[in-house]
């Protein structure tokens, strides 16, 4: 509702200054206590008890600023991050477009940060705070070696995160996607597996792999055959797209990775087909312009164990968290699920 009043003044600003006042408000907000939620929307994936399957997904808090913000707007979890080693400029600005017509977002940002020292301060401070921060981490784009970038990455985070989500699908640093292919993404995974091992043992937090929605069945298949293998916790499908499905608004032609309502369709069709590949061995969330509770539904039933969303909160504001579980536990009664574990992939 007040959203609904902010929000002409908001969009009035380009989208990263808008991006930017957000950032501000929920600093500002500071650490609110994560509202409760009733007992059937938790759930426990990978070994990581949830209070609702909904989440805050990478690129809305680069640095890790605000989690516990986020947690208190009622996400179930918050993934801060893309982090990367040195902290990194990003593309020339204009990088952040609102594409209002499609109720979308076109980005190019290329990993803008500020690098691991000042996430680690800020994630340190917090560290013994309650609520499940997922570690979103990436390469830096002059990496001479981009694996020892992520392997550097899991050292640095593994004792800090719920979750590690090892970012490959970012359209945006050059080259990045091609760390998806089959020889690299087993030397990749293997490298973040044994660095986080070298600080945390056996106890250290899943591993989570975030993968584009533009591959070839050939792609998904070798992906999941991969993170059956290496006992991955989750796969993210998906981060943005370089597709470009029929666009109405004024920016449609800008470059850079497509997200928001253009994206759901295809986002839900990749879950279905790593669900397919995945046998269900691996738990998948599922993440692309969901911006509603029959959205976020629709996704659980396809297969996916948790949700994120993104682009949608620029359109439907800060208590969009709230309202998707609230209609997720309606739709749970409509069709007669007790828990979200029982209705994953159950369309
Ligand atoms: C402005 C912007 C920045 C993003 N930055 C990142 C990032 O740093 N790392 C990442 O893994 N995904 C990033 N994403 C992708 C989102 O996490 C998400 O996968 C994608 O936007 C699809 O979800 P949505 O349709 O709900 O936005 C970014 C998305 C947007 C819109």
């Amino acid at each position: 509702m007040l959203y609904s009043l902010i929000r002409p003044a908001l969009f009035r600003l380009d989208a990263e200054s808008a991006h930017g006042l957000a950032l501000k408000a929920l600093k500002m907000a500071g650490k609110t206590r994560a509202p409760a939620f009733p007992a059937s929307l938790s759930t426990q994936v990978a070994g990581i008890a949830f209070p609702n399957p909904v989440g805050m997904a990478a690129g809305f808090d680069k640095d890790g600023e605000v989690p516990d913000a986020l947690l208190g707007l009622g996400f179930g979890f918050a993934e801060v991050g893309s982090i990367t080693p040195l902290p990194q400029a990003g593309n020339p600005k204009p990088r952040l477009f609102r594409l209002v017509e499609d109720r979308a977002v076109i980005n190019r940002m290329g990993f803008n940060n500020r690098g691991a020292q000042v996430a680690l301060e800020g994630l340190t401070a917090r560290r013994d705070r309650p609520g499940v921060v997922g570690i979103n981490i990436g390469a830096n784009k002059d990496a001479t070696d981009r694996i020892a970038d992520y392997a550097t990455m899991a050292r640095l985070m593994a004792p800090l995160a719920t979750y590690l989500a090892v970012n490959i699908s970012s359209p945006n640093t050059p080259g990045l996607r091609a760390l998806q292919d089959e020889s690299a993404l087993t030397g990749l995974l293997d490298a973040v597996l044994e660095a986080r091992g070298e600080v945390c043992g056996e106890d250290g937090p899943p591993v989570f792999l975030k993968v584009a929605p533009d591959l070839e069945p050939a792609d998904i298949d070798a992906i999941a055959r991969i993170a059956v293998d290496k006992r991955l916790g989750a796969l993210i499908v998906s981060n943005t797209t370089i597709s470009r499905p029929t666009l109405h608004s004024p920016h449609r032609g800008e470059t850079g990775g497509l997200s928001g309502a253009p994206l759901r369709d295809l986002a839900q069709q990749r879950l279905r087909d790593f669900r397919k590949a995945t046998g269900g061995a691996v738990p998948l969330v599922g993440v692309g312009g969901i911006a509603t509770a029959e959205d976020a539904w629709a996704r659980i039933r396809a297969g996916a164990s948790l949700v994120q969303v993104y682009s949608a909160m620029v359109y439907e504001g800060p208590g969009m968290a709230r309202a998707l579980c609230k209609g997720l536990e309606a739709l749970m009664k409509r069709d007669g699920f007790a828990t979200i574990a029982d209705a994953v992939g159950s369309e």
